[in-house]
């Protein structure tokens, strides 16, 4: 069974990132499992090189921080496979529809308001399912905003299976019990997000404990003025419940348990946050400092996954007529 995920380096990874997926991956990590960094979806909106090179950088150590063991799982650079991906990204650009990428809702939302939106925008979810399909990924796991660009993954690899012969498998995007979308600290209505305003609702994993603080204290709650977990009526209490759910493994309803103000509602999601966020934080800074050893994973990781890929691509190139 093979499990496979990334991770965008458009910003620094968050709260969401980590108790939505990351975390998961860590803890469910197997020897056919692959887990990256996705630098080349990071090109669809203006970037700047230099950031982008030193974030893929930073990302790769926090995967490792998580607990991703690159002796266990294929940890890679998704660009790294740059010349795999392209060619299979083309076979299935030819395999989607415009009218398919053009539904996806996050484009449609990230698109909205640019006055010149990249070509890569409206093509990024076949690069996806590009990651997914090259290397037979049976489960993908995932927060709950993925969930239409796996089901993109998923019919392309039924459409190209069915059109030209058996190649891919067809993967299942998985979510986890709790934090599926944590939200916006400041705006409940918006998931949490690395690009986010002025970064007062986003809790980043290298915040320092005093800044996760002070955002868990300024967090919006309502005038309800009871802890409970009501998602309806009560958005960021309920946002709130998760989060320290999350953390501590229980149920949001449990968690509310107990907790008689919001004072002391924040007071133990802050606690929480900070205690289930330390050790990342540091063992990155860790990683951080020893950029030959991060190159030395890179590579390793790289030339895995170049090597599992390269059969499927082949077998692809081969039904699709161009081998
Ligand atoms: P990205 O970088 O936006 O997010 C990485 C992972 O974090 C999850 N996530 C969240 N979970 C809960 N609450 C949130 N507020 C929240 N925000 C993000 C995402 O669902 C994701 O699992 N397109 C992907 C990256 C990608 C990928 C892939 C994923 C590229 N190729 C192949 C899986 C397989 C993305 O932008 O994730």
């Amino acid at each position: 069974m093979t499990r496979l995920s990334g991770i965008q380096p458009t910003g620094a990874a968050h709260l969401g990132n980590y108790l939505g997926a990351v975390r998961r991956w860590a803890a469910e990590q197997g020897p056919d499992d692959l887990y990256f960094v996705v630098d080349l979806h990071a090109m669809t909106v203006p970037h700047h090189p230099g950031q982008l090179r030193a974030r893929t950088r930073e990302q790769l150590a926090m995967l490792l921080a998580a607990g991703i063991d690159p002796e266990v799982a294929c940890v890679f650079v998704q660009s790294d496979l740059v010349d795999q991906l392209g060619a299979l990204t083309w076979l299935l650009e030819s395999t989607c529809t415009f009218g398919e990428a053009n539904r996806m809702t996050q484009f449609k939302e990230k698109a909205a308001g640019q006055a010149s939106v990249r070509l890569s925008l409206l093509t990024y979810p076949v690069l996806m399912a590009a990651d997914i399909l090259l290397h037979g990924a049976d489960e993908v796991p995932v927060g709950e905003d993925q969930s239409q660009h796996l089901e993109l993954a998923r019919t392309l690899a039924r459409r190209f299976n069915t059109t030209y012969g058996e190649v891919f498998r067809v993967p299942r995007g998985t979510l986890p019990t709790v934090a599926a979308r944590v939200r916006d600290l400041s705006d409940p209505s918006r998931k949490m997000a690395k690009s986010a305003g002025d970064g007062a609702g986003t809790i980043y994993l290298l915040d320092p404990p005093d800044t996760v603080r002070r955002k868990v204290q300024r967090a919006v709650t309502d005038t309800v003025g009871e802890v409970r977990y009501d998602p309806e009526r009560q958005p960021g209490v309920a946002n709130l419940l998760e989060i320290l759910a999350a953390c501590t493994g229980v149920s949001p309803y449990t968690a509310a348990g107990g907790l008689d103000s919001y004072a002391a509602l924040k007071s133990a999601v802050a606690d929480a946050v900070v205690d289930t966020l330390r050790p990342v934080r540091e063992r990155t800074t860790e990683l951080l400092a020893d950029p030959a050893e991060l190159d030395r994973i890179r590579a390793a990781g790289a030339d895995r996954a170049r090597q599992r890929a390269q059969p499927r691509l082949e077998a692809a190139l081969k039904v699709i007529g161009l081998r």
